[in-house]
């Protein structure tokens, strides 16, 4: 299955392993391609679902308004029926943790555990905002590859490979332009999450890259902090986009994660 047509759009999958549902949502503007070392290690454990999102990677393009957390948590809901599952371990990193964590406020009963990668439970500052809004003006002046080079070293640690760094801006080169117009409204649009945290009854892995300049430590520590029962892991040598540029120590903390939730497998 590798696309699923879900609340009147079509969504590229790639999926590996057997067994209780995992699903994987990237970051902005990313795509499911992200996730390819985690869908390889964790298929032993897990049917390993990485979804790219509405408009984004090889989904069905989208037009016009924005792209807000709260959709794409009801396309991951739709896919979860879609494949006859009640519940999924549900791994986000950074605008993937802003829909985990809506989908977490809007689906609790479907969500078996959670991770929160290289993410943040607050809403977007005024300047944040003044940002998003500056970032789409810059997209349109000065075209994608422009955004893709500061991305590339916004995002990734100082030790990121070169391989690494081209298949960052595979990723954000190929994103098209409506998706990241769309993108930046809805994340400046989505609301404060902390309390949603708070709430959280499932395990949690935090996760973060040490040198993670976007949402840095201290804004996992203080997610960890608001959730009930969450393990912390800070992963040495990583930027933003911990799972390509760590994947070891970004697997090994989801499994200790899925270990601790298979008392709760369907
Ligand atoms: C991401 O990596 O998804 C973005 O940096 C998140 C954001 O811009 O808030």
């Amino acid at each position: 299955m590798p696309y699923a047509e879900v609340n009147g759009t079509r969504l590229h999958i790639r999926q590996n392993g057997e067994g209780p549902v995992a699903l994987f949502i990237h970051g902005f503007p990313l795509d499911s391609s992200m996730w390819i070392e985690q869908l390889e290690d964790l298929g032993s454990l897990r049917r390993c679902i990485a979804i790219d999102l509405r408009g984004f990677g090889r989904s069905a393009p989208v037009t016009g308004a924005p792209l807000t957390v709260e959709q794409h948590a009801d396309d991951l809901a739709a896919v979860l029926d879609l494949v006859s599952a009640e519940q999924a371990d549900i791994i986000g990193l950074s605008m993937g943790g802003y829909v985990a964590m809506a989908f977490a406020d809007m689906y609790p009963h479907r969500m078996r555990s959670l991770a929160l990668i290289d993410t943040r439970s607050g809403a977007d500052s005024e300047e944040a905002k003044a940002g998003r809004d500056a970032m789409a003006e810059r997209l349109l002046d000065d075209g994608r590859v422009a955004i893709a080079e500061a991305m590339e070293s916004a995002l990734l640690g100082p030790q990121a490979t070169i391989a690494v760094r081209a298949r960052l801006r595979s990723m954000v080169e190929a994103c098209p332009y409506e998706t990241i117009v769309g993108a930046l409204g809805g994340m400046r649009d989505r609301p404060d999450r902390t309390a949603v945290l708070r709430s959280v009854s499932v395990p949690v892995a935090v996760i973060v890259g040490e040198q993670d300049a976007v949402t840095p430590p201290t804004e996992a520590e203080a997610m960890a902090v608001a959730l009930p029962d969450a393990a912390l892991t800070i992963v040495p040598g990583a930027g933003h986009v911990a799972p390509i540029e760590q994947p070891e120590a970004v697997n090994e903390a989801l499994r200790v994660l899925l270990a601790r939730s298979s008392g709760s497998v369907d």
